[in-house]
């Protein structure tokens, strides 16, 4: 790769935040930055402080690259961080979750019912043998059955290991042997397009595989048999699994007899909190480590300063908690401010494409944090959807997990926000636990697609192949590597069973900083842009481009919802551009239209980046979080054989998209 990536499209939009949300924001002064940069270490402390702790910590840091502790010798538990401190405090009549199946039921959990209900499960945990220091798998669908049972783990001190309730059963038995889990909660089912998810079947599916560290086997019953009436629903024909009396535990058999006093566990602040395995880009999933005070720290203080907080805020962080946003967006950092939050089961097309903003408009969500790929395919149904639901109770706005083109920015924006709500674009990982890059929504101007600066205290640059920091040595704008060069309280702890490779993926391609794995540009006035995975930068004629910057140009023009870019092996170039372009609405795709998005390319960007070929298609793969698989699009295009597609939320659409392909050449 040569020096720079090189900084070819450009967007000047500029949106500073309205006088009235500045001016009840809670982050308004623009010194914290520089404080936080001089004294990163009394920085993070002052929010450890904002923490209950049972005993106070020693020592703020010890950072032995690439291992770091935090707030070493103090004691803490999440669980009560998030729950019983705020009824303490007088505040459990608030309402914590409004919790709404994909088939319309609403419960709603206040802070004391989330006390009382954990406090049972947690000795239900205990009864099942469960201990401090054990693994428990959670395999359930999004809903307060599954965050309880993740407070109800670190209530005792036990890891939980989340698998999302899209995943197979070879994936199940992969996470459960690999942690010695102990013990696996799910449910006999979870709804989902008005179908049901058959979870206990696919983790009976994981057992006959071989987990011979796992006891007991605890269901909930969400759904209850088919043909019957449960929770006041009608259960459709599904496959509930074969009841195991040996392993198999009714959640409603153990549960609801347990005494509703349970003590919270005095945790280490470096005790681990859960694992998540994240698949790298080859071969086994990551099983990635958080501990305690760190990243309850770190969540708990970019919750606040990132999606502004009030008392009378309703927040939906749309995440599933299958996923790192799920853990530390909706879990952890929300709950250890108190909030009253949205919890949703079910898919956003479900009964009809205006699902979500039913859900804002009933529930009055104020705070809505939600993916680059939801509002792409918001964009692609049309505004009809959102446009019949009142919006007006909406004050902020959030994305995560990918770019955002600014195309897809503008649309959120215009249509969801109405003109008035800032957004922010934030930028993290599951292994950094917390956002690292982001705006803070009172005081930071914003720009479509950028997610503008690193959050106080979190120090990020960019550096080339040599490991030379080009913002020292070349200056503004450059592109490169992103890196992050000091540790932060919310930072992975290592890679469950092999700290080989946490220190071989993370730290060995430069010897004083994180790798991040993503390229990024830093423009003249120090904003990034981050521009996805390295692996998903084409190099074309000597040009790095990046597939992001390609694909924001075809979302840019007016007939086109959503697109995906790949680099494919070319003789004279070295890579050549090829396009993957799904059209919005009724829109037909013809040679003509074909053509004219090929422009539309060249006159954004540069002739450079104008797409060799381009393809219409009605899906893209993409994997159950969401990200498109571009290594299978290349796979199509290069004419080989398809890879694995385990992973993928709808294996059909690249066999289609490959005979289309392959008539097309042929
Ligand atoms: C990768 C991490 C963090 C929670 C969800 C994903 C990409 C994430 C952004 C953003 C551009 C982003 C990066 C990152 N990413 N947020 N705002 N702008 N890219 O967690 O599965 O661990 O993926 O997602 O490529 O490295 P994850």
């Amino acid at each position: 790769m040569s020096e720079t990536i090189d900084t070819l499209l450009s967007e000047d939009r500029i949106y500073s935040p309205a006088p009235e949300f500045r001016a009840q924001a809670n982050m308004d002064d623009l010194s914290v930055y520089e404080y936080a940069n001089t004294d990163p270490e009394g920085w993070w402390a002052q929010w450890a402080g904002r923490l209950d702790w049972f005993e106070h910590w020693t020592k703020i840091l010890e950072w032995k690259q690439p291992y770091a502790k935090w707030f070493l010798g103090g004691k803490i538990n999440a669980c009560h961080n998030c729950v019983d401190r705020h009824v303490i405090a007088g505040r459990g009549e608030k309402v914590a979750w409004i919790a709404e199946g994909e088939p319309g039921d609403v419960r709603l959990f206040t802070y004391s019912d989330v006390l009382r209900e954990v406090q049972k499960l947690a000795n239900a945990l205990k009864a099942l043998g469960i201990q401090s220091g054990d693994r428990v798998c959670l395999y359930m669908g999004q809903g307060p059955e599954l965050t309880l049972s993740m407070l109800a783990c670190a209530r005792i001190g036990a890891a939980h290991s989340v698998v999302f309730g899209g995943f197979s059963a070879t994936s199940i038995h992969e996470r459960i042997n690999d942690a010695s889990a102990k013990l696996v909660i799910t449910a006999d089912g979870a709804w989902r397009r008005g179908k049901i998810v058959e979870l206990k079947k696919i983790v009976d599916d994981a057992m006959a595989m071989g987990c011979p560290t796992i006891e007991k086997v605890l269901v909930y019953e969400r759904v209850g048999a088919p043909g019957t009436l449960t929770n006041g629903l009608a259960a459709p024909e599904y496959d509930r699994g074969v009841w195991d009396d040996s392993r198999d535990i009714w959640w409603h058999d153990l549960v609801p007899n347990q005494p509703a006093e349970c003590r919270c566990e005095s945790m280490d602040s470096e005790d681990l909190l859960f694992i998540l395995y994240t698949s790298g880009s080859t071969g086994k999933p990551k099983g990635i480590m958080h501990t305690t005070g760190g990243y309850l720290t770190g969540t708990s203080a970019t919750s606040y300063c990132v999606f502004d907080y009030k008392p009378t805020d309703i927040y939906w962080c749309t995440a599933d908690c299958g996923w790192i946003t799920g853990h530390s967006y909706v879990v952890y950092g929300p709950m250890a401010n108190c909030v009253t939050q949205v919890l949703f089961e079910g898919a956003p097309d479900t009964p009809d494409k205006d699902r979500f903003w039913r859900i804002v408009e009933k529930h009055k969500v104020s705070i809505l944090y939600t993916a680059p790929t939801a509002i792409r395919t918001f964009m692609k149904w049309g505004e009809e959807y959102p446009q019949r639901c009142d919006l007006s109770s909406l004050r902020l706005l959030g994305t995560v997990g990918e770019p955002i083109n600014p195309e897809a920015w503008m649309w959120y924006h215009h249509i969801i926000g109405d003109g008035k709500c800032p957004i922010v674009d934030t930028w993290w990982q599951t292994e950094t636990g917390a956002i690292m890059i982001t705006p803070l929504p009172g005081m930071t101007d914003t720009r479509p697609g950028s997610a503008t600066r690193t959050f106080p205290g979190v120090y990020a640059t960019i550096y080339d192949e040599e490991g030379n920091d080009l913002v020292r040595t070349h200056g503004l704008p450059v592109g490169g590597l992103l890196v992050l060069k000091r540790p932060w309280p919310s930072m992975l702890r290592g890679i469950w069973g092999d700290p080989e490779r946490y220190e071989k993926t993370y730290w060995s391609k430069f010897s004083d900083a994180y790798f991040a794995g993503d390229g990024a540009k830093l423009d003249q006035d120090g904003f990034f842009w981050l521009l996805g995975r390295v692996d998903d930068i084409m190099l074309v004629s000597g040009h790095n481009i990046s597939t992001m910057e390609v694909e924001s140009a075809l979302v840019d023009h007016p007939a086109v919802a959503e697109a995906a870019v790949i680099g494919k092996n070319h003789d004279v170039k070295g890579q050549a551009i090829s396009a993957f372009v799904i059209l919005r609405g009724n829109v037909t795709g013809t040679e003509a239209l074909n053509a004219e998005i090929r422009a539309h390319v060249a006159a954004k960007i540069g002739p450079l980046a104008r797409p060799d070929d381009l393809f219409f298609t009605a899906e893209l793969p993409k994997t159950r979080s969401g990200k498109i698989m571009r290594r299978l699009l290349r796979d199509v295009a290069e004419g080989r054989a398809l890879g694995d597609v385990t992973t993928l939320s709808d294996p059909a659409v690249v066999s289609s998209l490959k005979s289309q392909y392959e008539d097309k050449e042929g």
